[in-house]
């Protein structure tokens, strides 16, 4: 919305929530959410046409156009649970706008949702039937964490479905025009309410799959003493796969990837179509398998006991150039050494002590088995230290496990950190970030994803 407000001056945008305390915080100096250049885009036009509010009655009824872009998150308990996506706050949205709307509107799902989802907001938008007349559009979002802005300002593509009445056509062509004050006219792709749904669930689900599939090989690439970067690089040299989103991980993350593939197998499921469903499904066990397969190779890599012991987690954003933590690979790896009695000591550049502890003391609905994952006990809080410098996090530590790819850690002082370190100083690099004969030569003993394993680990037992 930023964005629109910065290419359109003549547009009035107002951003409205239900909760007070965070509209306060976009009216604020300091912004909520960490995004490079998106402090910028608002401090040039807050105030100006771009407006924070929790007058939402007033702000809906004045709208021509309406974005909603509320939360969809995975159901927890019900019909669906672990997989469909919870439709509550949007069910609830558009009630409201139904409730107060007394000039027509167009209405964008802006959030990602199932598909036929514009079917049941009509359906409720319409229940009133006092004349207002309502056009929903789909216009789902591609932009990725940490370079928001530049995805807004330069898209691959715009996506806008919508009815193919005259009336549907009509309102998509107005929201065409927003876009079209920045973006190319070829990127501007419009398409019939239904395709752009699932264009949106498709789109996360092919790189969800990239990912995973690259993940995949890692596992072999250790066992046969491959290098999941020179095979990534040899594949990525031919354009029909392509370079990009082959970096072998401990396992993707984020609030999207899990959530809309889940999505996607109960839609498939619901449609009669298992074969489907199990197919996406395996994209999100072999993450779950990568990010176990790396959590034991830790352990047993330590003699089969992390005990006592001291481990440094460097990262626990899901990627980097963000603060967000949802679904990281670090919640499940810490999780899972603190189960084993470990010490740990985190250090992320962006995420706060108050976030780490909440992710760690968090319940988690296990998809799999619809039963909540074991959380961080009340006395494994003194387990837990948060450090604001990745050497203090580091010292005297058994073993580092590097899990999110920040660029400062390509750069940190391995030395420094290895003469700091109890011996056998062990480094777990989730992310490849170092290379590792460097390291050896310093006296780690280093697993580097999906690259050939160290003689010593190669003594350990197997981990599956
Ligand atoms: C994703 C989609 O990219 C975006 O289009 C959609 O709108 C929302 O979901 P985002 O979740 O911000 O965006 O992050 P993305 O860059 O896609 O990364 C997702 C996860 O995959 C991260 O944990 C990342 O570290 C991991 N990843 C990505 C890899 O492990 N390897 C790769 O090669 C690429």
């Amino acid at each position: 919305m930023a964005v629109i407000a910065l290419k359109c001056p003549e547009l009035e945008v107002v951003v409205v929530d239900i909760c007070a305390s965070r509209i306060d915080a976009w009216n604020r100096d300091k912004l909520p959410i960490y995004e490079p250049g998106l402090d910028d885009v608002v401090k040039a036009c807050r105030g100006r046409n771009l407006f924070f509010s929790t007058d939402i009655e007033k702000h809906v009824a004045d709208a021509e156009i309406l974005f909603l872009s509320v939360n969809t998150p995975t159901k927890t308990s019900g019909l669906g649970a672990g997989k469909a996506a919870d439709l509550t706050f949007w069910e609830k949205a558009a009630r409201m706008i139904a409730d107060v709307s007394n000039s027509d509107k167009i209405v964008v799902e802006k959030s990602t949702v199932p598909v036929k989802t514009a079917e049941a907001i009509e359906k409720i938008l319409n229940h009133n039937n006092n004349g207002v007349k309502y056009q929903v559009l789909s216009n789902p979002e591609f932009l990725s964490e940490g370079t928001a802005i530049e995805d807004l300002l330069y898209p691959e593509r715009v996506l806008i479905g919508g009815r193919e009445t005259p009336e549907g056509q009509k309102a998509v062509q107005t929201l065409k025009d927003i876009y079209a004050r920045w973006v190319p006219d070829d990127l501007i792709i419009t398409t019939n309410l239904w395709s752009a749904e699932l264009s949106k669930l498709a789109s996360n689900a092919f790189q969800a799959q990239r990912v995973s599939s690259i993940n995949a090989m890692s596992a072999l690439c250790e066992a046969t003493g491959a290098s999941v970067s020179e095979v990534a690089y040899a594949i990525g040299m031919d354009s029909r796969i392509g370079p990009k989103f082959l970096n072998s991980s401990v396992g993707f993350g984020g609030s999207c990837f899990q959530k809309d593939i889940l999505n996607l197998v109960y839609i498939c499921e619901c449609n009669g179509l298992p074969e489907v469903a199990n197919y996406w499904k395996q994209v999100i066990k072999i993450n779950d398998y990568q990010k176990r397969r790396f959590l034991n190779r830790v352990i047993s890599s330590m003699f089969n006991t992390v005990s006592g012991k001291k481990i440094a987690i460097l990262g626990f954003a899901f990627k980097k150039d963000t603060a967000d933590t949802r679904e990281s690979a670090s919640i499940f790896v810490s999780q899972g050494l603190l189960r084993e009695k470990a010490n740990i000591s985190i250090y992320d550049p962006k995420v706060t002590e108050d976030q780490i502890q909440y992710d760690l003391a968090t319940n988690k609905l296990d998809w799999d088995n619809q039963v909540p994952q074991q959380p961080m006990s009340p006395t494994a809080r003194n387990q837990v230290t948060v450090m604001w410098d990745p050497y203090e996090a580091t010292k005297g530590a058994h073993g580092v496990c590097i899990l999110t790819e920040w660029d400062e850690f390509k750069d940190l002082d391995y030395k420094k950190i290895y003469d700091g370190m109890q011996k056998p100083a062990f480094m777990f690099d989730g992310r490849n970030m170092v290379d590792p004969v460097k390291l050896r030569e310093i006296g780690f003993i280093v697993y580097s994803i999906g690259r050939p394993l160290d003689p010593w680990l190669l003594d350990m037992p197997a981990v599956a």
